[in-house]
């Protein structure tokens, strides 16, 4: 704040107030802090702890000429204190106040002045202890807090300005919102809480059973009760201010207990586990679900990688698990009968959000623990509309399969995602499901949100898919599964073939016949078990890293080879690298093998079409294998990588352009010299693999590379830095700021 104040007046000095005024003086932010109180006591406690610089007792008297006034008293007083007050305001004095019902204060206020006045700020900030009194209050208690301000059509602008400075000066984080919204919002996530924090106590302590109940009280009974020792008053005060809303969120309350009463009457323990597993991962993720960040975003911070270079790569590694297959697996388990069994499951976000998705349309989930997931199917026809839209982060792969299958539901669905995912083509899936009979909207352009109407009965088709995309063959198959008839897609050239191997695994069967796939809707899934292998995509960054960095040797094991993903072996071989794949077996449906690399010059090569769709998540990193290697690459067939998580044609150009490597786009490709790269400041455009593809990149730079915008790395490969450091790259993680900004 620009402006000292001359004289804030603080009606009240319990806790709120208290703090309000020690925060003022510890700020710098006003001259003199007035104290008002009905308790003589208070205010020569109030003065002695140098809480205020004068006590008042005269309201009138106060409020007059001073630029600021707080109401902090009980919420039942607000109408005596505004009435008290009203001779000494003259238009110019704002006077807000931190009442947790706005909609009392502000009817308290209009039958005191005929209207809201202009000069008048509700307000309420989110802070608080279950200390009370003056000797409670803290100069630190709004710092990072949030402060609610509920300013009326009518509010002066200026008033509103100087309460927000206020607070802002105080370190508090200060939103604006409407009156019932933030009575709303309060019933739920803080009187609720307190009332019930307060029954059970008094419950539990009356009954004479209980009675020893707090000499044994441990963590359960301690945490959950921690605010029933918050000032009873205020809280009595604001449970009836806030009644009718109260009430209903009550009721909402009183039936979820309900179910579950009835869960254990009737020993459903299913329906127990559904509750128990929602609830956990809403309390783990709900901050970045209202973020509308990537998942399970580590935080919401910028993440920027610093990558030395030097160094040689060496060891023995597993990476995460298969994201493909991680993503099919939750589908189908959900959508099978029985219990499915899932070993090897990427925890990363955009898997996660997968497995969140289901959740939400009402499946129990165990896990992931370790990689470990238990999926209670529901059968094709058991999944249940859900409260509300299906938040699907930064994963393409989420929504394009999961728009087939909400298609074909019997409620509505909404499928959003976050800005990256926002921008994303969808009408390569709309229009397929569309002449299946689907109704689905998408926003101008062809961008989610997906708006999917359920109750539609679809039929089979033939589809003739214009470009090679697992995800659109994925999703035409997946709305077959219940549309009448035959449906089938041909794909123009070979995409991977996860969905048709693992439906085959859940007993599904599946036709192909040369670039054909086939299925007959109306069937059963049944549960079965899941081996993820190794992700090839993630172990990519490392066979390239090994490749590029002289005296390297580094086995990765068990890594999913199936022979529509190893464009990248192929490439990287033709390029001349010193690989091996040896110990090859299947589990379950893929085959898996352990890779050995070890460093060898490469050389540029045109590469072959056809190993454009075997290797499309590859390219960002065998980019830098191209411009570590000696003459031209040729990349031609390739629009796809324009439309990933970010233009990875142009990401990678500008990046390497920027390392000093001659790269220049073509619209479907790329053409790299290869040649020296220096070190350099690389924008990630917040794409995982641009990220991790330029931190390879370091091993042969002959300067630090500083990556920005880099915490979506955890949507693929959420182990990526700890692997990088243990094989020998030498990368610091750093957060900053706010990620807002990209
Ligand atoms: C995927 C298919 C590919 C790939 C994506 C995952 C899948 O996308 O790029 O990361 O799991 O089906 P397209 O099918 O759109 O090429």
């Amino acid at each position: 704040m620009t402006e000292v104040l001359n004289r804030v007046v603080v009606v009240g000095l319990g806790l709120i107030g208290g703090s309000f005024a020690l925060s003022l003086k510890k700020n710098q932010l006003c001259l003199e802090v007035v104290g008002c109180s009905r308790s003589q006591t208070t205010l020569e406690k109030g003065l002695e702890l140098g809480v205020i610089d004068r006590a008042e007792y005269d309201l009138a008297t106060a409020v007059k000429d001073a630029d600021l006034v707080l109401l902090a008293a009980p919420i039942g007083s607000t109408e005596s204190l505004l009435r008290a007050m009203a001779p000494g305001l003259d238009g110019h004095t704002v006077v807000t106040d931190a009442g947790s019902v706005k909609g009392t204060v502000v009817a308290a206020a209009r039958r005191v002045f005929g209207e809201l006045p202009g000069w008048f700020v509700p307000g309420h900030p989110i802070a608080g202890s279950e200390r009370s009194g003056v000797e409670a209050a803290d100069s630190g208690l709004y710092e990072n807090h949030k402060v609610i301000l509920t300013p009326a059509h009518n509010t002066s602008p200026t008033a509103l300005a100087l309460v927000k400075a206020t607070w802002q000066g105080m370190g508090a984080d200060v939103v604006t919102m409407n009156v019932e919204q933030h009575d709303q919002v309060l019933a739920a996530t803080s009187h609720l809480p307190h009332l019930l924090a307060f029954s059970l106590v008094d419950t539990l302590a009356k009954a004479e059973e209980n009675q020893e109940i707090f000499r044994y009280a441990a963590g359960g009974f301690r945490d959950f009760t921690r605010i029933a020792s918050s000032d009873p008053t205020m809280w009595h005060d604001i449970f009836m201010a806030n009644g009718d809303t109260l009430l209903s969120t009550l009721e909402q309350f009183s039936d979820g207990l309900e179910v579950m009463k009835k869960a254990i009457i009737e020993q459903d323990s299913e329906t127990m586990l559904g509750i128990m597993t929602r609830a956990k991962a809403a309390r783990d993720h709900f901050t970045s679900m209202l973020a509308k960040r990537a998942y399970r975003m580590m935080n919401e911070k910028n993440v920027i990688f610093t990558a030395q270079p030097g160094g040689k790569v060496a060891g023995r590694i597993r990476v995460a698990g298969d994201k493909s297959i991680s993503h099919r697996s939750i589908m189908l388990g959900a959508l099978a009968e029985g219990v499915t069994e899932v070993h090897g499951f990427l925890e990363g976000e955009d898997s996660l959000a997968t497995l969140q998705t289901f959740r939400d349309l009402g499946v129990t989930i165990e896990g992931p623990n370790q990689g470990h997931v238990v999926i209670h199917g529901v059968g094709l026809h058991g999944l249940k509309p859900p409260h509300g839209p299906l938040y699907l982060g930064n994963s393409g792969t989420s929504m394009r399969l999961l728009s087939g299958l909400m298609a074909a539901q019997a409620f509505d669905t909404c499928l959003t995602g976050d800005e990256s995912l926002s921008k994303r083509p969808m009408a390569r899936v709309a229009k397929p499901l569309a002449s299946m009979g689907a109704v689905i909207e998408t926003q101008e352009g062809g961008t989610p949100p997906l708006n999917i109407k359920g109750g539609q009965a679809l039929k089979g088709i033939h589809y003739d898919m214009p470009m090679a995309s697992a995800q659109v063959k994925s999703c035409v198959l997946l709305a077959g599964l219940y549309a009448q008839g035959e449906t089938s897609v041909t794909e123009p050239a070979p995409t991977r073939d996860h969905t048709e191997r693992m439906l085959r695994g859940f007993g599904y069967d599946v036709k192909v016949a040369g670039n054909r796939m086939s299925l007959q809707g109306g069937g059963k899934l049944t549960a079965t078990t899941i081996d993820v292998p190794a992700d090839i995509s993630s172990a990519a960054f490392f066979m390239v890293a090994a490749s590029i960095t002289p005296q390297s040797d580094l086995t990765l094991e068990h890594v999913g080879i199936n022979p529509t993903r190893v464009g990248v072996i192929n490439i990287l071989l033709a390029m001349g690298a010193d690989l091996t794949v040896f110990n090859e077996r299947k589990v379950g449906g893929e085959p898996v093998a352990d890779i050995r690399v070890r460093y060898a010059p490469l050389k540029g090569i045109e590469i072959p079409i056809d190993q454009v769709p075997l290797a499309i998540d590859e390219f960002p990193v065998l980019f830098i294998a191209a411009a570590c290697a000696e003459g031209t690459t040729v990349l031609t067939g390739a629009e796809e990588l324009r439309v990933k998580e970010s233009d990875r044609i142009q990401t990678m150009a500008d990046g390497l352009t920027s390392l000093g490597i001659e790269a220049s786009p073509t619209p479907d490709g790329i053409r790299i010299i290869g040649g020296t790269m220096t070190g350099g400041e690389i924008n990630s455009h917040g794409d995982h693999r641009i990220a991790m593809a330029f931190t390879v990149a370091s091993l042969r730079a002959t300067d630090v590379i500083r990556i920005d915008n880099c915490a979506n790395v955890a949507t693929s490969f959420p182990n990526f830095v700890e692997l990088s450091r243990k094989v020998g790259i030498k990368l610091e993680v750093e957060e900053v700021g706010d990620s807002h900004g990209e």
